[in-house]
């Protein structure tokens, strides 16, 4: 028998209901946000996602060699090809533009509850404008996304790469040292920071100074200590701007400052956000987005570039957790023969049906009625059509509620009219 690779998942036809039905609502919010759907393909050049990151990310990816020894990945996000597909075709378009998707991503992850290799986003970029307005759009959309599926438990945290540079500078760290720091700042290990911190030679005050900073969610904190750098004021005055839109206007009770995030991905700059579900554990971490620059790199002409993406696996997950109910699925009739001579006949009726815009089946197994019955009580649908021959001789057919056990004769020239 053959295995599934590890890290991927099959779903079944109730989990692709599902998956289909939220799919359908994060589509219609992004449309009401005025964002416009594309599709990239589902392998991009090596390159496209090395050129920022480095080599050192070919170690999560799925690379490979083609037949003619080109250097691919199956793409292990989305805003590169995006960005990649802009420069070279959609450059001239009117500004903002406002793209979403949806598609597989590939990730050489470590597989667990939440953590696939291959999963699904649910993503958009803004291009063409970086106004705190514009931020606060974008990401009062990923919070009303999440809402609108029917989510009722979300945090919304809300970060600045600009304004941590700047307290970096401030306790005088260095880039290299940067570097050693953000993965613990990544996943919260603030005292393993403060360790850090020691090693590096910085006092024991101003690591703790430094351990409090990231994990204010009062602006005043971080305020006094950016006050001497114009360009953190200057976004900090901005955060703040984003900061009120988003709970006056996107009404989201639930948001705060944390200057913690540092997000995996290395083009990030600026105004940076994280949605999780708290109900989730270890991968509980929804949504992840903010400012970045990447247009540059690709050769294209500088534009400021935002955007998210939804992990909809994990959003899935969360709805479980939630017990969301989902609205069913049904058939709206099943047709059952009551002998194989009366098989075109409710093969035609069935026909009928679906044309009039019905979702309907009937039996295909030649299974006699006792049979035929019972299988219908075991699908999701309330009412069945007997054709039997006694009654199409009077060009009638019988119906029956599954839920009641009532019978009526109706004429099959008035089967549509009355079946509405
Ligand atoms: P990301 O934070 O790497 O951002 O991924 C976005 C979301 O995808 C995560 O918050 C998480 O829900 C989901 N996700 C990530 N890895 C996995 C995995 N292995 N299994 C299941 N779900 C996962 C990005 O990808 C950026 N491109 C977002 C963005 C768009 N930034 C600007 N524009």
């Amino acid at each position: 028998m053959f295995q599934i690779p590890r890290g991927t998942r099959d779903f079944t036809p109730e989990e692709m209901q599902k998956r289909r039905y939220v799919e359908e609502k994060i589509r219609s919010t992004f449309q009401q946000f005025g964002y416009k759907e594309i599709q990239t393909p589902t392998f991009e050049t090596l390159e496209l996602f090395t050129a920022k990151s480095g080599e050192a990310i070919i170690d999560e990816l799925y690379a490979f060699k083609d037949k003619g020894g080109r250097d691919l990945a199956l793409r292990p996000e989305l805003t590169a090809p995006v960005i990649r597909f802009y420069v070279d075709k959609l450059q001239m378009e009117s500004k903002p533009l406002k793209l979403f998707y949806f598609g597989n991503c590939f990730r050489y992850d470590r597989p667990q509850k939440g953590r696939y290799r291959e999963f699904m986003q649910a993503g958009c970029e803004l291009i063409g404008t970086d106004t705190p307005e514009g931020i606060a759009e974008l990401i009062g959309l990923a919070y009303t996304i999440l809402k609108s599926v029917g989510l009722k438990d979300l945090k919304l945290f809300i970060g600045n790469l600009n304004i941590l540079s700047s307290i970096f500078k401030t306790f005088n760290i260095s880039k290299e040292q940067q570097k050693k720091l953000t993965p613990l700042i990544d996943k919260s290990m603030f005292n393993d920071v403060v360790l850090c911190l020691k090693d590096f030679g910085i006092s024991e005050k101003d690591a703790q100074k430094f351990k409090e900073v990231l994990q204010a969610s009062d602006l005043k904190i971080i305020l006094e200590l950016t006050e001497k750098d114009e360009q953190a004021k200057n976004e900090m005055m901005k955060l703040k701007q984003i900061f009120e839109l988003l709970k006056n206007v996107f009404e989201i009770k639930t948001c705060e400052i944390k200057m913690s995030i540092v997000r995996g991905l290395d083009y990030y700059k600026g105004v940076v956000f994280e949605i999780d579900a708290p109900t989730l554990g270890a991968e509980k971490q929804l949504c992840g987005g903010g400012a970045y620059e990447l247009i540059p790199l690709f050769g294209g002409r500088e534009t400021p570039t935002s955007g998210f993406a939804i992990g909809f696996d994990r959003t899935i997950l969360a709805l479980d957790v939630e017990e969301y109910n989902y609205p069913s699925l049904k058939l709206d009739f099943y047709v059952i023969p009551v002998n194989e001579e009366m098989i075109s006949k409710s093969l035609e009726i069935t026909q009928n049906l679906r044309k009039n815009g019905l979702s309907v089946d009937m039996d295909l197994l030649k299974r006699g009625m006792s049979k035929s019955l019972k299988y219908a009580s075991s699908i999701n649908v309330d009412k069945i059509i007997i054709v039997g021959q006694k009654e199409l001789v009077d060009e009638s057919v019988t119906i029956r509620d599954m839920k009641t056990g009532a019978q009526e004769l109706v004429k099959i020239k008035d089967l549509y009219q009355n079946l509405r």
